[in-house]
């Protein structure tokens, strides 16, 4: 079954204006003193504005879609076992670290999937105002604007690819000598310090990929529907389907690099 078409362009339409009242909120909130707060470690931060942002979109998918259920980060949301039904996916500050230190570069995420499809994604920079949007199959809109396929072949040599340079460090996850390999072989590497963002500039083709080993489901939601709206591909660094329901390694870019990065320079440990 699929989702029906009249119902999801309402969806989407109701998704958006509460991204942008999200969004209004913490630009609004942001100018006062806010409580910021460690989670699994000292460098894991969360703040009030991102507990606050994810409640009011659990207020607002609770009283307005009773059925439809909510995954999110800081865990006000229901206890996802499946993906039956319609659940949105949410982040609702991607970047955290960003929000803190910077102030800027961090975004609202969104992905709405039915069935485990993923039916629309809503990507919003909050501080640029620059939303990100895709519904399945309708290709994917930056600000209402078209986004363009990534059609253009694309070269590694030639290719920008987003990583942290952690992954090139010597660590659990994945073979530090492919990384070195990788760094070296692409034109240059690039960090943004929030997935959602950097899904979101692989489907502008401001950047051709974004290899990461570690990622919640809400980082990647509304991401990978938006680079599957232009062409790109995402899966597992090693190839395999993303879980939707788990973390993931994550390997999401232009098709014309990405076998190529799988096959040639990630060795996974786990
Ligand atoms: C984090 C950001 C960051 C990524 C981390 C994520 P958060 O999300 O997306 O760029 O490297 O793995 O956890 O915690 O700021 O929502
Ligand atoms: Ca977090
Ligand atoms: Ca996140
Ligand atoms: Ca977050």
């Amino acid at each position: 079954l699929v989702m029906e078409k009249q119902a999801r362009q309402q969806i989407f339409e109701q998704a958006k204006v509460w991204v942008l009242e999200a969004g209004e909120q913490i630009r609004k909130r942001m100018e006062q003193p806010f409580k910021v707060e460690t989670k699994s470690n000292p460098n894991d931060l969360v703040t009030e504005l991102d507990k606050d942002t994810e409640r009011f979109f659990v207020e607002k998918i609770r009283s307005h879609y009773p059925e439809h259920q909510l995954f999110g980060e800081e865990g006000f949301g229901d206890d996802i076992q499946t993906l039956d039904g319609t659940v949105w996916i949410v982040d609702p500050i991607d970047g955290t670290m960003n929000f803190v230190h910077q102030k800027r570069n961090f975004a609202i995420s969104i992905g709405i999937y039915y069935d485990g499809i993923g039916e629309i994604g809503l990507i919003y920079d909050v501080m640029a105002d620059v939303l990100y949007t895709a519904i399945r199959g309708e290709g994917a809109y930056k600000n209402g604007e078209p986004l363009e396929r990534l059609e253009e072949p694309q070269e590694l040599d030639k290719s920008i690819l987003a990583i942290n340079s952690f992954w090139a460090l010597r660590n659990k996850r994945v073979g530090e000598e492919g990384i070195h390999r990788l760094v070296e072989k692409v034109r240059g590497t690039r960090s943004f310090g929030s997935a959602a963002l950097e899904f979101a500039f692989v489907a502008e083709g401001i950047i051709d990929g974004y290899l990461t080993m570690s990622l919640m489901p809400w980082d990647i939601a509304a991401g990978i529907v938006i680079v599957e709206e232009v062409g790109g591909i995402t899966t597992q660094a090693n190839g395999q389907p993303v879980n939707m329901l788990e973390k993931n390694s994550i390997l999401t870019s232009h098709r014309d690099i990405h076998q190529e990065i799988v096959n040639e320079y990630v060795e996974l440990k786990i």
